[in-house]
Parts: C-alpha cells; sequence; structure tokens
C-alpha cells in the first residue's frame, strides 16, 4: 500500500519562504498619550485575545510602544470594514519624529524612512477622527471606531532573543472597560456582541479586508455559552460591561 504522501487526494503542495506572515487578524488602532500629553494612533494587527487579556506585537521604535512601556496605559479601538479610509491616512505614519533622521544602521526606523513613512503629531486629524473620553485610562477613545477597550500593560516580552534582527515586542494588556456602539450589541443579551452585526477589518498580507456578510457554516464551538467564560476574565470586565 502506498504512503498517504503518494495519494492523488493530497493537494499539490510547494515550500515557499514568505517575507511576512500576516494570515488575516483583525485592524487595531492603538491610541497611546505622547510625552506632550496629545494622543498617538496607530494602526496594528499582530493582536490576538485571550480572556480578558490581548497580546500585541509591535516595533520597538514605535512611538506607540514607547508611550505605552512610558504609561503603561492604551485603548485598543477597533475600526469596522468601512473604516478603510482612516486606516489608510494612518498607514504609513509615525508619531516618533526620529524617523526623519534615521540612518542606514538604524533597523526598522530607516526602514520606515526609505519607505515613505511621514511623521504625523496630530494623527486624530490628519485621520480625520474623533476623540473621546475615556472612562479609567488618559489615552482618548475614537468615536467612530465600533468597539473601544480601555486597557492597562501588565507584560512585556521580547521577541526574537534568538536572532539576530531584534527589535519587535509582545505586550501584554488587561481590558479594563469595553464600549461598543448600540447596533453591534445582541438584541435581547446585556454583555454580548452580535457576531452577525459586528464587521471586523481584517488584514492580510498587508491588504485590507472585511468577512463575508454572514456565517460560513454553524460552530460546534459556539455551543459553550459565553458566560461559561467568563471566569477567564477578572472583575474590572465584569464591573465594566454590566
Ligand atoms: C493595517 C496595518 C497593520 C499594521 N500592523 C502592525 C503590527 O501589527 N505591528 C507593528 O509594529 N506595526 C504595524 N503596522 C505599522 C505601524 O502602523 C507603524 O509602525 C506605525 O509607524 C506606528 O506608529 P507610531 O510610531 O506612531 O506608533 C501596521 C500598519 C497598518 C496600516
Amino acid at each position: 500500500m502506498g504512503s498517504i504522501q503518494d495519494s492523488e487526494l493530497v493537494p499539490k503542495h510547494s515550500t515557499i519562504s514568505p517575507a511576512i506572515f500576516y494570515w488575516g487578524t483583525p485592524v487595531v488602532l492603538i491610541t497611546t498619550e505622547n510625552p506632550d500629553l496629545s494622543f498617538n494612533i496607530a494602526p496594528m494587527s499582530s493582536a490576538w485575545w485571550l480572556g480578558n487579556r490581548c497580546m500585541l506585537g509591535l516595533g520597538a521604535i514605535s512611538q506607540t510602544t514607547i508611550n505605552l512601556l512610558r504609561t503603561k496605559q492604551c485603548v485598543l479601538n477597533l475600526p469596522s470594514d468601512s473604516m478603510t479610509g482612516a486606516v489608510n491616512a494612518l498607514a504609513r505614519t509615525t508619531g516618533s519624529e526620529e524617523i526623519l533622521t534615521a540612518k542606514p544602521d538604524e533597523g526598522y526606523k530607516y526602514f520606515k524612512r526609505m519607505n515613505g513613512y511621514a511623521y504625523v503629531h496630530d494623527k486624530f486629524g490628519h485621520a480625520k477622527l474623533t476623540p473621546l473620553k475615556s472612562d479609567l485610562v488618559r489615552p482618548a477613545r475614537i468615536m467612530e471606531c465600533p468597539a473601544q477597550m480601555e486597557a492597562e500593560l501588565v507584560g512585556v516580552y521580547e521577541m526574537m532573543q534568538d536572532a539576530d534582527t531584534k527589535g519587535f515586542i509582545a505586550l501584554e494588556v488587561k481590558v479594563l472597560r469595553t464600549h461598543v456602539h448600540e447596533e453591534i450589541r445582541m438584541d435581547g443579551k446585556e454583555n454580548r456582541v452580535d457576531p452577525d452585526k459586528w464587521r471586523p477589518m481584517i488584514m492580510s498580507f498587508q491588504e485590507l479586508y472585511g468577512l463575508k456578510w454572514r456565517k460560513i457554516d454553524d460552530s460546534v464551538l459556539a455551543r459553550i455559552g459565553e458566560e461559561e467564560y467568563r471566569g477567564f476574565s477578572n472583575a474590572a470586565e465584569v464591573e465594566a460591561v454590566n
């Protein structure tokens, strides 16, 4: 009997060496506070959630990272798939002035300078977005984003310690309070977002996508009630949603 490898049922494969591994994750607009007390916004998408924690993968030289490490506070604002105008306005901008004079030996900073990044101080004005005061942290929320999570930094991990190319950090933040637009809430449910109404923006290999306008199938995982997971979130989150 031939091995499975020989079967005609195996799809044709080949190996590739991708320069990026952005398989598709939601876009997050992170707001942080600058040293002059103004607010910075950065689009990013190396983000995932577990319990009430979010892991953020960020370049160490980003103004967002510098602000987050200093103040320990941010807001994770989730744009809907109709907000490409704002995300593209913020793309290839940085709140770090150092970009203007970056030298060839300055890694990601120089990469940004060479790849058309612009220094923008007033990101809210630049992207025509509206700041809203947060309840528990200093950085402003973004009014136009249907979901906004006030969060604080609880952990830092330097990525790629085994490699020559360093400069990327994984930051664990704890969600303290979640705000959502009425139109994405589930009817009759106090604490739930309706996935049939929520239209996240997805970044896949640098391109912007939305999700299909319908569930692709019933989900076996979704047979577990959402409240069963509440034990993995902390008291602050329970307080926030009531
Ligand atoms: C859709 C999108 C997704 C991005 N994802 C990330 C990311 O996950 N991590 C990251 O470090 N930069 C990401 N970037 C690039 C940052 O926006 C960029 O580094 C920016 O200069 C950061 O701004 P700041 O320096 O003002 O913080 C992304 C950009 C766009 C437009």
